[in-house]
């Protein structure tokens, strides 16, 4: 029987090389869709010759999304922006893009789709990333009923852009912030200016979020749904900026910082050509990210998610002073 063809889009990304490699391994061709196929050659590498082929696609123009859809028997949409720039607005990837995806894959009888979302997304929400989100979740549903929609909290790996954003921090600053802290006041005559460690997570694994994301497309009764992903622990903003100081070897201060102050402080970054944080990011840190229900939610998958403290030593260890070897050498 001939290999059944997957289009991913956003291949190129995160966890977008996570579910190549996962569905080469599993023995299916991978069309992995990209606005610059040269920027995902490194992808063809995680399948035989010829089994993943980067093509060019815009999920902001329908024409290449349709090209890159045809003949699919599945279709995985991965894509998602941080920020926005340009062209490159929330309404426009989240929702008009991921509608654009959702209907090319009906017209084109695609028996299966799996789209990414993310834990927050909500029409209610004051940040326009969550809005967008909730809306492109809206327009799939709308075009293609039976879709699979994930929404994990914050993903954690080697290549990920929030554990290693911080550490890259701890090792330029003498102190980590920890935002969603109240105003100091005294607690059992102590100054507590932490109070339950802001705001919360519940970090889940990059490779078993890619595993979700495949099973979702071989298993014949996720479709329909929408799952809520975390991983097995929930930890506040300051025990995850604690982790990273382990992981890292710091011991910088931790400095609660009012979400007022990182408004002040995202307009600002909001004018470097790639922000490391912006006001709406802010915004979104003023709401929990972690699952409602007390679960991780991977149930339905078969899953048992991993935990942070397996996962981040083994990249964190870079950003040790004296480099990864150092905890270790004794010359
Ligand atoms: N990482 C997390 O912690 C997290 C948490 C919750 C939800 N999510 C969601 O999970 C998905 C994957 O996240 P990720 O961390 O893998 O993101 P990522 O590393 O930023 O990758 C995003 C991908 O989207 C592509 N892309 C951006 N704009 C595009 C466009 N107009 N047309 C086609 N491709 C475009 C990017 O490629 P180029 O820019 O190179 O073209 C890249 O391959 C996203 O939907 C994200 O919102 C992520």
């Amino acid at each position: 029987m001939a290999a059944k063809l997957i289009t991913v889009f956003g291949a190129s990304g995160f966890i977008g090389r996570y579910v190549v490699k996962r569905l080469a391994q599993r023995g299916y061709l991978v069309r992995a869709a990209v606005r610059v196929p040269e920027g995902a050659l490194f992808l063809k590498p995680m399948g035989d010759v010829g089994q993943v082929t980067p093509v060019q696609a815009n999920i902001r123009d329908p024409k290449s999304v349709a090209a890159a859809i045809d003949g699919a028997h599945g279709v995985i949409n991965l894509v998602g922006i941080l920020y926005q720039s340009g062209k490159q607005r929330f309404d426009k990837v989240h929702r008009a893009g991921a509608e654009n995806i959702a209907r090319a894959a009906a017209e084109a009888g695609v028996e299966r789709l799996v789209h990414m979302s993310a834990l927050g997304a909500s029409e209610e929400s004051r940040s326009l990333y969550a809005q967008s989100k909730a809306g492109g979740e809206a327009a799939v549903r709308d075009c293609f009923a039976k879709a699979t929609i994930l929404r994990p909290s914050v993903i954690f790996g080697p290549q990920d852009d929030f554990f290693n954003r911080f550490a890259e921090l701890a090792c330029l600053l003498p102190a980590l912030p920890v935002f969603g802290c109240p105003p100091p006041r005294f607690r059992d005559g102590k100054l507590d200016i932490y109070g339950d460690g802001g705001t919360k997570f519940q970090p889940v694994y990059a490779g078993d979020v890619a595993e979700a994301l495949v099973v979702a497309l071989e298993k014949d009764d996720l479709g329909g749904n929408t799952y809520e992903l975390g991983g097995p622990s929930v930890y506040s903003f300051k025990q995850i900026m604690e982790l990273i100081l382990d992981g890292t070897g710091r011991k910088d201060l931790l400095l609660p910082i009012p979400f007022w102050a990182a408004t002040i402080g995202a307009f600002f970054a909001e004018l470097l050509p790639v922000p490391p944080l912006t006001r709406d990011q802010v915004t979104l840190l003023k709401t929990d990210n972690i699952l409602a229900d007390g679960t991780h939610g991977f149930e339905p998958f078969g899953i048992e998610p991993t935990t942070v403290e397996s996962i981040l030593p083994t990249y964190l260890d870079q950003y040790c002073k004296g480099g990864r070897f150092s905890r270790f050498s004794s010359a």
